[in-house]
């Protein structure tokens, strides 16, 4: 096992625990619609049957507890979280969409390695309100395991949408489950979002500075709950599987006397596991971590801390973010409470996966992020000097290929930079390699640094997207078009 310090494994990004609750797991659409109306305050699950994941997803507004109040949300199914949909590598999934919001969406599958064409993870289909879509698509047999996420992706309503609520989980089971510290570990997930809400329960509308730093809300919730409690049995460990699915809010994640075994990222297991005190999660970006108990029970409270994401002088450090949140700027806050019992012995596992190195690319890229005035939006959000256009390509690549891009941020604020469809390797920052292998679709590019990605584009040719993850930035411009040429 690695021990890192605490700058390399901040670099590294990754998080903690929740509340899974499992509800029953039905194979035909009728039922699962009835299993929804059963259960509505439980987070749903629906996993694949003899190699097919079918159900219907429908989009609305609609009435939740969140976090004990009443509030009205963008719900998929009624539920926020959303559903946790699960599959195995192999599996066909068909997912019958309904959009009954009251604007066009669609849905992106963060992560998964899939077709980026028709009706599968293509974030150019619209779907109006009314309308339907059978998304369908096959998860590779080489997928590998991990935690993605579902969620809209029409551009100039991502943010919008996320905030409302629209987020789910997307298990690949596989390889790391099997491990087997893994396999006996107790296991949960925890989704954080967080939420601006007025007095009656409904969603705030954000101004323009809040937007331009990116929209934080003061409710913070993990499941959908304010600071639950979970539980460590004895003897054993606790795998927590954690994703950001906050449009720009960054969880710095922290466990009180006790320390985080991080054995994934955002493209599932590291190599090693790497033991670390804390863990900063990017919108988008996902970590599972494994966490022990002491020789005598007790709780560890997961806090999260303060961290300066940037901003454009006053507009960024007080009104986009002081305004609309929180004092959680200046305190740890309680994300959730983990109650261990004692535990003798919970050795965490130390060889998690071979990931081999990629071969060094002749094709090298540039991508300066950055914001400024453009002649149409006023202010906004800059790849390369240039706002987001849907006609216009971006950038061509050759199919079985791989290149290094180089993502340098001139700004001032910290954009997290995600590539759709492909996962990726850092290979250095700052010029420092990357101490540790890992495959990820979101990294850090903090103010000032350079990060140097490797990403193989395999298996699947079509136009895609890159963008930031701050989804505000994202949709005020910081997005580019990718075509994968076969
Ligand atoms: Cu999670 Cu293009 O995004
Ligand atoms: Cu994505
Ligand atoms: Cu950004």
């Amino acid at each position: 096992m690695v021990k890192m310090n605490r700058r390399q494994f901040l670099a590294l990004s990754a998080a903690s625990a929740g509340t899974a609750i499992f509800a029953g797991c039905t194979k035909g659409r009728a039922n699962n619609t009835q299993a929804v109306s059963k259960s509505s305050n439980l987070p749903q699950v629906h996993q694949s049957q003899n190699g097919l994941l079918e159900l219907d997803l429908s989009a609305s507004e609609s009435s939740v507890n969140l976090g004990s109040k009443q509030a009205y949300l963008l719900t998929y199914n009624g539920q926020v979280p959303a559903p946790r949909l699960e599959a195995n590598p192999g599996d066909r999934v068909k997912i019958h969409f309904t959009n009954n919001l009251s604007k066009p969406t669609n849905l992106h599958y963060h992560g998964l390695h899939i077709p980026i064409t028709g009706n599968a993870d293509n974030v150019f289909l619209q779907i109006d309100p009314g309308e339907q879509l059978t998304y369908e698509f096959t998860i590779p047999e080489n997928h590998s395991a991990g935690t993605f996420w579902y969620h809209p992706h029409l551009h100039g309503l991502v943010a919008e949408q996320l905030f409302g609520g629209l987020a789910g989980l997307f298990i690949v089971r596989g390889e790391l489950d099997e491990i087997p510290e893994i396999k006996a570990a107790q296991e949960e997930f925890l989704v954080l979002q967080d939420f601006a809400l007025d007095n009656d329960g409904r969603l705030m509308g954000s101004s323009h500075m809040s937007l331009m730093s990116g929209r934080e809300g003061d409710l913070i919730t993990v499941n959908g709950k304010v600071n639950p409690s979970l539980n460590l049995p004895a003897n054993k460990l606790l795998r927590l599987r954690i994703l950001n699915a906050s449009p720009s809010r960054f969880y710095r994640l922290a466990l009180e006397e006790g320390t985080f075994y991080q054995i994934a990222t955002d493209g599932g297991a590291l190599s090693e596991t790497v033991e670390a005190d804390e863990l900063l999660l990017t919108p988008g970006q996902r970590a599972e971590v494994l966490v022990r108990g002491r020789p005598e029970s007790g709780r560890y409270r997961l806090l999260n801390l303060p961290y300066d994401r940037g901003g454009m002088g006053m507009m960024g450090g007080m009104m986009g973010r002081g305004m609309m949140g929180g004092s959680d700027r200046d305190n740890p806050m309680a994300l959730a409470t983990i109650n261990y019992e004692a535990a003798v012995d919970s050795p965490v596992p130390t060889k998690l996966a071979n990931i081999s190195a990629l071969p060094e690319p002749k094709t090298v890229r540039r991508f300066e992020l950055n914001h400024g005035m453009s002649p149409a939006v006023g202010m906004a959000f800059l790849i390369n000097g240039q706002p987001y256009k849907s006609d216009r390509l971006d950038t061509k690549v050759q199919l079985d290929t791989v290149e290094d891009w180089e993502l340098v941020n001139t700004g001032v604020m910290d954009h997290p930079f995600h590539v759709h469809g492909n996962a990726f390797q850092v290979i250095s920052r700052d010029g420092q390699p990357e101490p540790l292998a890992a495959w990820r679709d979101t990294v850090l590019v903090k103010r000032g640094e350079t990060v140097r990605i490797r990403m193989p584009f395999n298996d699947f040719a079509g136009k895609t997207v890159y963008h930031c993850h701050v989804l505000d930035h994202e949709d005020l411009g910081m997005m580019g078009n990718l075509a994968i040429e076969a």
